[in-house]
């Protein structure tokens, strides 16, 4: 039996790196909610997130993400997708609260920027001229916070069912009492 007990999954990792599409995975196998940070801001803000950067610049978009997502880590029976930019905060993977498991997507900055591209205009901060290099720097200097997540899986050449069905395994492994569908 196992003695902890899980009660919220959290996906971290740069843009482009699957959290959304596999969180909502995994989610459907455990019968558990998906919900992610970034639709919960456009939510809350009424705007979608280009716009947030654009009117109100990004600490504005900072800071209520951060509130956000201190509310949601505060939600059981849940998966959460988190923005690309929340975890880079230090100590935001080290307090997560406990029966949380967290995730790092990890992914390279090129496949990223091919990811991002499918929706052209919905990373506001890849938006400049060189968005491959922007993609370097922003994940060389997130990659060491990425990394103090508890599990690391690659979804570089890996399909979504892929990296969905090997947090299934590494779940199954930790809380073999964990029921799914
Ligand atoms: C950001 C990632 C985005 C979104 C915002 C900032 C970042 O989320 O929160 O554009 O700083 O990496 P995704 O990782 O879901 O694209």
């Amino acid at each position: 039996m196992s003695s902890r007990r899980l009660e919220r999954i959290l996906l971290v990792g740069f843009m482009g790196s699957g959290k959304t599409s596999v969180g909502r995975s995994v989610a459907d196998r455990l019968g558990w909610r998906f919900i992610d940070f970034d639709t919960e801001v456009e939510a809350e803000a009424g705007a979608p997130i280009p716009r947030i950067f654009e009117e109100h610049g990004e600490p504005y978009f900072r800071a209520l993400e951060e509130r956000i997502a201190d509310r949601l880590l505060g939600e059981t029976g849940v998966v959460l997708g988190s923005g690309g930019g929340w975890a880079a905060a230090p100590g935001r993977l080290t307090d997560v609260p406990a029966g949380t498991e967290t995730f790092w997507l990890a992914v390279s900055p090129e496949q990223a920027v091919a990811r991002a591209s499918a929706r052209p205009g919905s990373r506001p901060l890849l938006a400049g001229p060189d968005p491959l290099e922007r993609a370097s720097k922003l994940l060389a200097e997130r990659a060491p916070v990425y990394r103090s997540a508890r599990w690391t899986v690659d979804t570089e050449d890996a399909s979504v069912e892929d990296v969905s069905s090997r947090i299934q395994e590494i779940l199954t492994r930790e809380y073999p009492d964990l029921r799914w569908k």
